[in-house]
């Protein structure tokens, strides 16, 4: 028997993780499916459980998870905490303590949702990318880290961004791989011209290409550079490699692009030891509670895991048309609906999507 952790977390997290629980009720109920599902507590819900944004026993559970389901973490009411005191940090505990080093999050555009982006149709009609986030590393964990206060009386605040060889080199075959799986072009993100540790990035991509995987076209674009192109020619790419830090901010621009950050779902792997599927949005203090948020992209989360790290393809696939006929039927939640659209809240999107997963 499988087991699935759901960590909702704080915000939307907790609406939008019931909406995914009630469509694997219905696969459970009705396709066979086989799992044993376990609730735990993450960030600011676990701060005001037991104090810490992540405890033992919930980093316990998920070790024993065979996948783990996560809402979102964050509010401002855990604002003014310390750094590492702040929700965001048990999401970071979570993907250190599993070890999770590479995070997919792929952009796709479903065609019903194309007036909802803010680039015109022919520039994102038929984009299908994928981000290949490293997430276990980088300025996110680099040591040391910190604030400081200097002989002046003035403070210094510093982080490091670091990376093994071995580090760039577990993210390069996990890219390349995908690649393979897909059009066999992998375009790998840097500041080479400025930063020694992406100097290294570049160097150890392109030597992992030349030698394990020939038949990859590689190409290299500076951050900077690859987030104008992302805007003036996103169909130009079909995966894109980047550090932790990069990639969370070109995975949110690529995000929007598809019409909404609500859309996106993510997959955090490693070597096939554990795995955590979360959306790629926040948790949206100012819409939480209000029944409006999206919980297609923590759906379509949950169709990764079912793909992923249960073996059925056969499932997710009737996640992902589940989604697509709801989104043909012109059902719409707030963010994805354009003038004339009247939105439906969250928990009526989620059971639109059950209804048509039977
Ligand atoms: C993401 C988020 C997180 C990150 C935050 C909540 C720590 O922005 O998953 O993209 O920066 O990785
Ligand atoms: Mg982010």
């Amino acid at each position: 028997m499988k087991r699935i952790l759901i960590l909702p977390g704080d915000g939307i997290g907790a609406e939008v993780c019931s909406g995914a629980e009630r469509v694997l009720e219905a696969l459970i109920e009705e396709h066979g499916l086989e799992v044993e599902v376990e609730h735990g507590l993450i960030g600011g819900a676990s701060i005001e459980a037991c104090g810490a944004p992540l405890s033992e026993a919930a980093l316990r559970a998920a070790h024993r998870a065979d996948a783990v389901l996560l809402g979102a973490v964050g509010g401002p009411q855990w604002d003014d905490l310390p750094l590492d005191q702040r929700p965001e940090k048990g999401l970071l505990q979570l993907r250190s303590g599993l070890d999770l080093f590479a995070n997919l999050r792929p952009a796709t555009v479903f065609p019903e949702l194309i007036g909802a982006s803010s680039l015109r149709p022919e520039f994102i009609e038929g984009l299908n990318l994928l981000i290949v986030r490293e997430l276990a590393g980088g300025i996110y964990f680099g040591e040391p880290r910190g604030l400081q206060t200097d002989a002046d009386g003035g403070r210094t605040a510093f982080n490091t961004c670091r990376y093994s060889e071995a580090e760039i080199e577990r993210i390069a075959r996990f890219a390349f791989a995908a690649a393979r799986r897909r059009s066999g072009r992998l375009c790998s993100i840097d500041k080479a011209n400025v930063l020694e540790v992406t100097r290294l990035w570049r160097e150890v991509f392109t030597r992992i290409g030349a030698e394990e995987f020939p038949d990859i076209e590689l190409s290299h674009l500076y951050v900077d550079n690859a987030a104008m192109q992302l805007v003036s020619n996103p169909k130009q790419f079909d995966v894109i490699a980047a550090d932790n830090l990069f990639g969370d901010i070109l995975s949110d621009q690529a995000a929007e692009l598809t019409g909404s950050l609500g859309m996106l779902p993510s997959a955090s792997l490693n070597d096939g030891s554990a795995a955590l599927y979360e959306p790629c949005h926040g948790s949206a203090p100012d819409i939480a509670g209000t029944d409006s948020a999206n919980p297609l992209a923590m759906i379509l989360s949950l169709g990764l895991l079912l793909r992923y790290s249960l073996d059925r393809a056969d499932l997710a696939d009737r996640i992902d048309r589940a989604v697509a006929a709801t989104l043909a039927e012109g059902i719409r939640t707030r963010d994805i609906a354009v003038a004339g659209e009247t939105p439906v809240g969250c928990t009526e999107m989620a059971e639109h999507v059950r209804e048509r997963c039977r």
